[in-house]
């Protein structure tokens, strides 16, 4: 069998490192790129101790154009698995620029190198951000698009820049992933997402907590018309994203053709079902501190798992009690991170 060789940009951020396990205990060569703006060297060891198999990896920002066309020209790419960028909502309302830069003229930069030296397979980390404030739910990929802030601008105009890629030229296969909420980590508890500042999202906010680093969790809003009157998300295992990437490759080597698909559960979860959940896989309590809705926050969102399953034979296989357990292994063995 020829050896498959895949590009992995942003390869030492949370999902890049889980990605590159599933990928290298499935038989791919990885050459993973980052520069490190926010993650750590120490991941790649773990992942290699991980899947006791070696990667290639060079530091590198997208935009250098130069040093990644030289690596694309040493190592023979089959394919590229894309998460480089930025993905704070906030901070992408302080700095709009860096967001656009990094994402948007970053994504360019990558796309013009692959066009140049004939790569011409990619899988884009989309997000369930791009359906804005969905109408209905499950929200199925034919829902309608929109971005109330620069991070979502900017996935859905490198969604767009995709698509108007693939209509100049059909000989594109390109898989565009539409994340929902990724939790959990590895259970082996060598790796996990380690937020550099205060935590945005809810369950390493949660974690954070249950580990003494912070004195309680805020639950913004108590009045959304939901089970609880607590938002209600789709989270989803860490580990089950990683090998929703290595379904959409096999789809991409084996098919012509570009498709956008969700990868969720189909399950809702309200934020206090989310904190009872990790209380009991913590044996911690949760002090709580009812607040206020947070500016740009809906109340439902969760995805229509169907197509995912139909196109590329993949669904979620891990629930709530196990993306909090391994949450809670890589918060508890690794208290301050890498
Ligand atoms: P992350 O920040 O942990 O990983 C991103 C990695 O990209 C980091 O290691 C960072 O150092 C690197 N990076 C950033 N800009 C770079 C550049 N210009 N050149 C080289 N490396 C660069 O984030 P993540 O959670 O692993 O997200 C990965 C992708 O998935 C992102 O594109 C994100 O927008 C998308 N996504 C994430 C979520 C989520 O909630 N985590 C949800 C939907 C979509
Ligand atoms: C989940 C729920 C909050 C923190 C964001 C991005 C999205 C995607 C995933 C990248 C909500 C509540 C949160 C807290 C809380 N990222 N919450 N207290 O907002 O669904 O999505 O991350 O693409 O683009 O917008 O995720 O984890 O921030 O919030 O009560 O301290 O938890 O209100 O209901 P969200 P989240």
């Amino acid at each position: 069998m020829s050896e498959r060789s895949v590009l992995v940009t942003g390869a030492s951020g949370y999902i890049g490192s889980h990605t590159c396990v599933c990928l290298l205990q499935n038989g791919w060569r990885v050459i993973g790129i980052d520069n490190f703006s926010n993650s750590s060297p120490k991941v790649i060891p773990r992942i290699e101790q991980i899947a006791q198999l070696p990667m290639s990896f060079h530091r590198l920002d997208i935009r250098d154009t130069s040093a990644l066309s030289e690596i694309l020209r040493q190592e023979h790419i089959t394919a590229v698995v894309h998460f480089a960028g930025l993905k704070s909502v906030s901070e992408s309302v302080a700095k709009p620029l860096d967001y656009f830069d990094n994402n948007v003229c970053g994504s360019v930069a990558l796309l013009r190198v692959l066009q140049q030296e004939g790569i011409r397979k990619l899988v884009f980390s989309s997000s369930a951000t791009v359906y804005g404030e969905p109408t209905s739910v499950p929200v199925t990929e034919e829902a309608s698009t929109s971005a109330t802030n620069p991070y979502g601008r900017s996935k859905l105009m490198v969604e767009q820049m995709l698509s108007d890629l693939i209509n100049s030229d059909a000989t594109w296969r390109i898989a565009t992933l539409r994340y929902f909420n990724p939790v959990g980590a590895h259970e082996s508890g060598l790796i996990g997402e380690d937020p550099r500042d205060v935590p945005n999202n809810l369950m390493p906010f949660i974690a954070q907590v249950a580990v003494g680093r912070r004195p309680q969790l805020q639950v913004f809003g108590d009045d959304y018309p939901t089970v609880d009157g607590s938002g209600v998300r789709d989270y989803i295992h860490v580990v089950d994203l990683a090998r929703g990437h290595l379904a959409a490759l096999d789809r991409l080597l084996n098919h012509a053709g570009s498709f956008t698909v969700n990868l969720g559960t189909g399950r809702g979860v309200s934020v206090l079902q989310a904190v009872a959940a990790f209380e009991q896989a913590s044996g911690r309590t949760i002090p709580l501190q009812r607040a206020a809705r947070r500016s740009g926050d809906i109340a439902t969102c969760y995805a229509s798992a169907t197509r995912a399953t139909e196109l590329l034979g993949w669904q979620a296989e891990y629930g709530l009690d196990k993306m909090c357990a391994d949450h809670w292994r890589w918060q508890h063995n690794n208290p301050d991170g890498y």
